[in-house]
């Protein structure tokens, strides 16, 4: 039968609750996985000596830690690291990025924030690693950038990690095939899911890439990934995997520099000298973006999703609008809890009054669009990219081509 390895096992039922708790971090370990059949050869073996791996190495058990410690008093603090919002953002209605009022929250404590300053830090790391001064405080502030820089690449690519209405879609009751669940938890795993429940029989078969066959570990959704690669990345996506990776031309042209400002820039490099001319940037305030890095950039048109297909118009007009119902006060959590998986799995279709979004309208037309699939290409494209950038060894023999370096 066609599906029947991932069928028997969501057909499983209670029995299955130890593999499903993976389930909110399948996106990001598809991403990390994507990522690392992209980098060049020299960076994995610096990427596992950074992880402290012994055995096996491989970036997606690392790409869900940031959600698994964010509960953990030291690490309480990131929560909003996961995500952005802007103050008039309402989509569908409105769409902000962020629009006159700015961001919500503290400044430089969110996603985009979390991915230029993981990577400066990584960065540091790296010339002293290269001037072999590393201290054992060096070693460990670079492993918790690293592991939170995959998440965070990964979380900038799901769309309501970008909006703060409804603590990003969390609040919003919706249901799929008739089963109860809020918008946040439909992004993070059951559209993926039911994209694997229904995937074309020949993926589960090998491709003939060895570059990604090797780097698959023997998980349910290695045929998706097979297909993210083949139809979408090595396909569809294969003339605009460069633009990805473009930064806006204004950000290369420095403004007027004062002397000051070009002394330090030559001291402490090319990052510090935009960190301080940043504020002429168009990057929404933010100071993320540069000409190599601009996470801001990349972000708007995923945010603007929100507007065009994520949220549908009618969760606020009648009836829908007012289905009341009461949220907890938790931020933008990817629900890892024994609760979210009843929502996800365990709960029995019933008659519900939530909007129905299982239907051609909606998951039909992101199915059709490939909007998951491009999204998860990007990021693992983006994370490759901002990989070989910190880490690729420049001296190495292998030639920097197209391949790894897009
Ligand atoms: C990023 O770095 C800036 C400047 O050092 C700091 O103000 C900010 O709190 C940092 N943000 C994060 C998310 O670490
Ligand atoms: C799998 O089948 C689909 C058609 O259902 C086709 O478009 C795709 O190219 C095939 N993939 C491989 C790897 O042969
Ligand atoms: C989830 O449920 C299982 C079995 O009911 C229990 O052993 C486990 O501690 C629960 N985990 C969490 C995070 O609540
Ligand atoms: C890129 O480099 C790899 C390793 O040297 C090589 O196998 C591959 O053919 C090269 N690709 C192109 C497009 O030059």
């Amino acid at each position: 039968m066609r599906f029947s390895r991932v069928s028997l096992i969501l057909a499983a039922g209670s029995a299955i609750i130890p593999s499903v708790s993976a389930w909110g971090a399948v996106g990001h370990e598809i991403i990390a996985t994507v990522a690392q059949m992209h980098l060049h050869p020299s960076v994995m073996p610096i990427l596992c000596d950074i992880l402290n791996y012994k055995g096996n190495c491989h970036l997606a058990p690392v790409a869900a830690w940031a959600d698994r410690i964010r509960g953990l008093p030291q690490y309480r603090w990131t929560g909003p690291l996961h995500y952005i919002g802007a103050t008039d953002d309402y989509p569908s209605e409105t769409c902000a990025f962020p629009g006159e009022r700015g961001w919500e929250g503290r400044r430089n404590i969110n996603v985009l924030s979390g991915i230029r300053n993981t990577t400066n830090t990584l960065e540091s790391y790296m010339s002293l690693r290269k001037a072999g001064l590393t201290t054992e405080s060096d070693e460990d502030a670079a492993q918790v950038a690293l592991k939170f820089l995959i998440h965070f690449v990964g979380d900038m690519h799901m769309p309501l990690h970008l909006t703060g209405r409804d603590r990003g879609g969390n609040g919003i009751k919706v249901s799929f095939d008739s089963r109860v669940t809020n918008l946040h938890s439909l992004w993070d795993g059951l559209l993926i899911a039911k994209r694997i429940r229904t995937i074309p029989s020949n993926y589960t078969r090998p491709l003939p890439l060895p570059d990604v066959e090797s780097q698959l570990r023997g998980t349910i959704y290695d045929p998706y990934i097979r297909r993210v690669v083949w139809e979408g990345i090595t396909g569809k996506y294969e003339d605009e995997l460069d633009s990805w990776l473009t930064c806006p031309a204004e950000l290369s042209v420095q403004p007027l520099q004062t002397h000051w400002e070009q002394w330090l820039s030559w001291t402490f490099g090319r990052r510090i000298g935009s960190w301080i001319v940043g504020s002429h940037l168009t990057d929404g305030g933010l100071n993320t973006d540069d000409e190599t890095l601009c996470p801001y950039h990349w972000a708007t048109p995923i945010h603007a999703l929100n507007c065009q297909i994520v949220f549908p118009k009618a969760l606020d007009e009648p009836p829908y609008n007012r289905v009341s119902f009461s949220g907890s006060t938790d931020d933008h959590a990817c629900h890892t809890s024994n609760q979210s998986l009843e929502v996800h799995w365990l709960s029995r279709p019933r008659k519900n009054p939530y909007l129905e979004l299982d239907t051609p309208e909606y998951s039909g037309a992101i199915e059709d669009a490939w909007i998951v699939e491009k999204l998860m290409s990007q990021g693992g494209i983006r994370l490759a990219a901002v990989l070989n950038w910190l880490f690729a060894d420049m001296d190495d023999s292998t030639p920097l081509n197209r391949t790894y370096i897009l």
